[in-house]
């Protein structure tokens, strides 16, 4: 189980229909379809796009993924990519909505996949002991070899689920933050005064502390690759203790405090 990727098993039949090892995914346009677009069983709603999806193949080809772990099941299409794409020993996947999601258990059943794709519903990712709980469940000797988080995209809350996952990751492993730059994306409801989430604070915070970690802390993190659509943090070869490790006491400022405003 958990294979070298290659491009077999990949059919974009247009934009918007991909399969992957013969299971159907609606991939959306943009994120009007998230809500526009229901899904269904046989064809499940992926909430990425089409280039996001290409993104993912290219920074995960060749690459042995055996254990994943998912922040942010919405209609169960990522789950179900994930698993569908690697094949991997374990994928265990959480959200806080607390209804489970049909189509992505009418996967679990088609592939007879229960203790390999394991949905965590009710969980919120800015729940530090509830998600250390999980990984000593699902993971208690297993380190991860991928972290995808398209959950909140709070800062607070993204940065606690990075604090309790990085440091579980391999050496080479890589932690996928999705949509990092809702907050400066020019023409986008974020940016209207009155619009959704004005009063939160930019991803780009977490994203700017984990560039001055790879510099600061050698081989704590060992990349990390920007698009507008995700940041791709590959985990370096640094131990650290997991149980109370912080991004933000990971680099050094001289002294003066890092508060950029965005
Ligand atoms: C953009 S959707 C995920 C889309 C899915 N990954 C895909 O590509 O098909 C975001 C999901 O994150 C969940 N979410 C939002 N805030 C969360 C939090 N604090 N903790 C856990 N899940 C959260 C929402 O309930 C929603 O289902």
């Amino acid at each position: 189980m958990g294979f070298a990727l290659g491009m077999d098993g990949i059919h974009w039949h247009d934009t918007c229909h991909l399969e992957v090892n013969g299971t159907h995914f609606h991939v959306i346009e943009g994120l009007r379809d998230l809500i526009a677009v229901k899904g269904s069983a046989e064809r499940l709603l992926l909430g990425k796009t089409r280039p996001m999806v290409e993104r993912y193949l290219h920074a995960t080809a060749g690459r042995t993924i055996r254990h994943v772990f998912e922040l942010g099941i919405f209609k169960g299409g990522s789950a179900a990519f994930l698993h569908a794409l690697f094949q991997p020993r374990k994928l265990v996947a959480i959200d806080f909505k607390p209804r489970r999601s049909p189509h992505l258990d009418a996967y679990i059943e088609r592939q007879r996949c229960q203790g390999g794709l394991v949905p965590y519903y009710g969980v919120d990712q800015s729940d530090r002991p509830r998600l250390n709980e999980i990984l000593q469940r699902e993971f208690p000797a297993d380190e991860l070899d991928l972290v995808v988080d398209d959950a909140s995209h709070w800062l607070e809350e993204t940065k606690v689920s990075f604090d309790v996952l990085f440091p579980r990751l391999r050496a080479g492993g890589l932690y996928i933050i999705e949509d990092w730059s809702w907050a400066h994306a020019a023409q986008d409801v974020w940016q209207l005064p009155s619009g959704l989430w004005s009063d939160k604070s930019s991803l780009a915070h977490l994203v700017f502390e984990i560039v001055l970690a790879c510099a600061s802390t050698p081989g704590l993190v060992e990349q990390v690759v920007i698009d507008r659509d995700m940041a791709i943090v590959t985990r370096g070869e640094r131990r650290v203790e997991a149980p109370g490790f912080a991004i933000s006491a990971s680099y050094a400022t001289r002294g003066r405090a890092f508060h950029p405003t965005l």
